[in-house]
């Protein structure tokens, strides 16, 4: 790639939903890269609570004012998606140690499929360390207190699904 080119790196993702901890990546990310493309995995293994078209709408409103961060949907393998948006690098996340063990499997594997793809890792800031989807969803649905740890947007949606239940 030519240095004068633009480099577009994508973060991807299940974001079911969106939390700080992601929202502290992408401003990061879009920091360093030219562009950033959130994609959001179409059909994942994992029963999402958010529909893709909920898990969108909240990205792409907790991202509005950044100029060079956009939302999209992929499916199939990420480093096809990758390359298909003439993306340079794969942004992950590495909150700690326990992450890293996955992530290094997936890198190396996308790496393998696609070795023009760099995989570049970033850490959260420290107090998203403990912040998870997964555990933000158990803890709001059991009851618990989540403030400052989910964008506005996304506590009220999960108040209308406790709300909805
Ligand atoms: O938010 P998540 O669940 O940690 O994101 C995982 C994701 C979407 C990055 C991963 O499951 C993925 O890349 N899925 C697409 C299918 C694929 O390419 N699988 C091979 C990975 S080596």
């Amino acid at each position: 790639m030519s240095k004068s080119q633009l480099t577009r790196a994508i973060f991807p993702g299940t974001f079911d939903p969106i939390t700080n901890g992601h929202l502290d990546l992408i401003e990061r990310g879009a920091r360093i890269f030219d562009e950033l493309v959130v994609a959001v995995l179409r059909n994942p293994d994992k029963n999402p609570l958010f529909s893709l078209a909920e898990r969108v709408e909240m990205l792409r409103e907790v991202t509005a004012s950044q100029e060079n961060v956009s939302v999209a949907t992929f499916d199939g393998l990420l480093v096809d998606f990758a390359r298909q948006c003439g993306a340079a690098a794969i942004l992950r996340g590495i909150r700690a140690i326990s992450d890293y063990e996955y992530e290094m499997q997936m890198a190396l594997m996308n790496r393998r499929l696609a070795p023009e793809v760099e995989v570049v890792f970033m850490m959260p800031a420290g107090k998203y360390t403990f912040v998870s989807s997964r555990l933000l969803k158990e803890v709001h649905l059991l009851g618990g207190e989540i403030d400052g740890l989910v964008p506005e947007i996304v506590l009220e949606r999960l108040r209308a699904k406790v709300a909805a239940s």
